[in-house]
Parts: structure tokens; C-alpha cells; sequence
């Protein structure tokens, strides 16, 4: 189990620090795989990377609360620790497949390291691993593309290498922060169908950071939809999908281009969301949500709304009544 517990951080901000992600819990079990969504700038990509403390190394202030990993605390790890846990029990992938590969060494010398870190593997059989990995991902001629440098693999390419390393010591755990946005259409499905098919046949965990509904409603079990730094809802895909109970969780709905008519306008959240360091007191959707009244101005509890593991952070939620299953 993987388990974030009310996990808040800040970020620098003209010479002092806001937050920029308050009280963030969920927990992913086993094979189980999470979407978490949000608008840009909603505290995604910091909830993400704070859960193997990527955050530290780019300039991110304090961070609080807990992350456990089968019952270990991460936050009382040593670095050395953690660098065992990271892309050992747990792997990330990036949105930038460019960037996210070193440019000055080959595929094989950056495969080598990473496999190095976490399995006590010779130089042959390193290399033997390397191999496999790389045609697991669906990549031909692997022997020769590991004496190829990154510039020379296509974005689609490159995203199959980085996927490779993420399997490289058999996580438990992926971390996939918009794995596919960099890439052309045609190549988003095929990295999303490779990522799905590693994910059921070894049964591994994932959290999957998307704009995407359609891909939620296709890869997770459950999904957290993020506000200004929180959790605004929570629950099954199916549940939330079928009666989305978050105001703001209908309205980004309502924005799917599935659910413009024949030649109207896609629908708009009008206003944006409020930056670190500008959330209001109260609901931080207020500004934007046609139900806000008197009521919203205080702090809402994150559970004030519930069903079963159906959760959401609104005091006036109008759930629509789900299909009669029985019609
Ligand atoms: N290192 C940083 N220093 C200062 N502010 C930051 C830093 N990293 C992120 N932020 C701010 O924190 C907020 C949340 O950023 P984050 O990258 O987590 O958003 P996101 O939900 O992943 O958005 P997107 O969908 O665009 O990737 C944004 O307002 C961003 O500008
Ligand atoms: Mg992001």
C-alpha cells in the first residue's frame, strides 16, 4: 500500500514561502491504479513528486505529513535509503521524455546506471537486462539502440526507453506524471496501451497524472480531482464518474470536447485557478462555482460530503441520482 497522509507543502515566493499543496491524503493500494486531475497549476506535479521527496532537489520549501510505503515512512528515510526506494519499489515517469533523458550518454550507459543502482547484476548481464527491458517496451533492435544517443530516437521512442528504465527493478509502484502530453496523437495511444498492458501483467500500483478523462475512465479504479493545492473529490471512477458530486468536479467534466454539441463551443471554467499564496479562506472554488453562497466563505471540511469512499469538499452537493441499473 501506498499511502499519502496529509502531505502539505510550500513553495518560494518573493522572499518568502506559500503553500502550495495543503493536507493532500489518499492511499493507492496494490494493482490499483489512481488518476488524479486537476487543472494546470492545481498541485499535481508537487503531490507527485513529493512522494519520493523529488520536490527538495528543486528549490521546494517545507514539507509536512507522512508518506508510507507498505507501512515504512519515506519522510524518515535517509537519502541513501531513499534512493534505494526510488526506481527501486517505486518509478517515475515524466511528462518530457526531451528532457528527461541525459543528451551527452547513450541509451546503454544510462540504462547500465540506473539498473547498477538497484540490482547486483555484472556488466554482461546487465546489459542482457537492458535488452529485455527495452524489447518489452516494444522496441526493436535493442542491442543496437543501446549505443544510440537520445537525439536520435523519436519523443515515442524515447518515452519507451524511459518506461523501460522505470521497469528496470521491478517496481511495486509507478508514478506517471502526464506520461503522453509531449507526444503526437497516434504515439499517445500506443505509450498509454504499453503502459496499461505492464501494468495488468505485473500487477503494479500506479498513479496516473492526466488532463485526460477519457484515459481515467479507461486505466484508473479510482480517481482524487484536485483544487488550489487540495483534494476537492474522491472516490471509484465509476462512482465520480457517474455522478461527479465536487461542483468544480461537474464543471471540468462538463469541458470534456465529448460533451460539446455538433458545432458549439466547447464549455469554459470562466476565471482561473488562484495561484499559491492567493486562496481565500473559505472554498477556494467559490469565485468560480454557481451554488457558492454565505456558507462557502468558511473552511470546508474535506469530508463534508460522503458517500461510502465517495468524498467530496462541498457543503452544497447535489448529487444527480445514479441510472437505475435495473433499466
Ligand atoms: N519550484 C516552484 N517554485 C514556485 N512555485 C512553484 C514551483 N513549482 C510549482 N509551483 C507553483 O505551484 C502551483 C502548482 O504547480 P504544479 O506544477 O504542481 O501544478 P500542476 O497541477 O501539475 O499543473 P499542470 O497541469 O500544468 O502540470 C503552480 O501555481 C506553480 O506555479
Ligand atoms: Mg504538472
Amino acid at each position: 500500500m501506498l499511502e499519502i497522509n496529509d502531505l502539505s507543502l510550500t513553495v518560494p515566493m518573493q522572499q518568502t514561502s506559500v503553500p502550495a499543496v495543503s493536507h493532500v491524503s489518499l492511499s493507492i493500494k496494490p494493482g490499483r491504479v489512481m488518476g488524479l486531475v486537476g487543472e494546470s497549476g492545481c498541485g499535481k506535479t508537487l503531490t507527485a513528486q513529493s512522494i519520493l521527496r523529488l520536490g527538495e532537489h528543486q528549490g521546494i520549501g517545507k514539507i509536512s505529513g507522512d508518506i508510507q510505503l507498505h507501512g515504512k515512512s519515506l519522510f524518515a528515510m535517509s537519502e541513501k535509503q531513499l534512493r534505494k526506494v526510488r526506481g527501486g519499489e517505486i518509478a517515475m515517469i515524466f511528462q518530457e521524455p526531451m528532457t528527461a533523458l541525459n543528451p551527452v550518454f547513450s541509451i546503454g550507459s544510462q540504462m547500465l546506471e540506473v539498473i547498477g543502482l538497484h540490482l547486483d547484476l555484472n556488466h554482461q548481464n546487465a546489459q542482457l537486462h537492458a535488452i529485455q527491458l527495452l524489447e518489452d517496451v516494444g522496441l526493436q533492435d535493442a542491442k543496437h539502440l543501446l549505443q544510440q544517443y537520445p537525439d536520435a530516437l523519436s519523443g515515442g521512442m524515447r518515452q519507451r526507453v524511459l518506461i523501460a528504465m522505470a521497469m528496470s527493478a521491478n517496481p511495486d509502484y509507478i508514478i506517471a506524471d502526464e506520461p503522453t502530453t509531449a507526444l503526437d496523437v497516434s504515439v499517445q495511444k500506443r505509450i498509454i496501451a504499453l503502459l496499461r498492458k505492464l501494468q495488468q501483467d505485473k500487477g503494479l500500483g500506479m498513479l496516473l497524472v492526466t488532463h485526460d478523462f477519457g484515459l481515467v475512465a479507461e486505466m484508473c479504479d479510482d480517481v482524487v480531482v484536485m483544487y488550489a493545492g487540495e483534494v476537492v473529490e474522491s472516490g471509484a471512477v465509476m462512482d465520480v464518474f457517474d455522478a461527479p458530486a465536487h461542483p468544480y468536479t461537474q464543471a471540468l467534466m462538463g469541458c470534456r470536447p465529448e460533451v460539446a454539441q455538433n458545432g458549439q463551443a466547447l464549455t469554459v471554467i470562466e476565471g482561473q485557478v488562484p495561484a499559491p499564496g492567493e486562496w481565500p479562506q473559505g472554498c477556494r472554488f467559490a469565485a468560480r462555482c454557481s451554488h457558492a453562497d454565505g456558507g462557502c466563505q468558511k473552511p470546508v471540511a474535506a469530508d463534508a460530503w460522503q458517500d461510502g469512499e465517495h468524498i467530496a469538499r462541498c457543503v452544497h452537493v447535489q448529487v444527480k441520482p445514479k441510472a437505475d441499473e435495473s433499466c
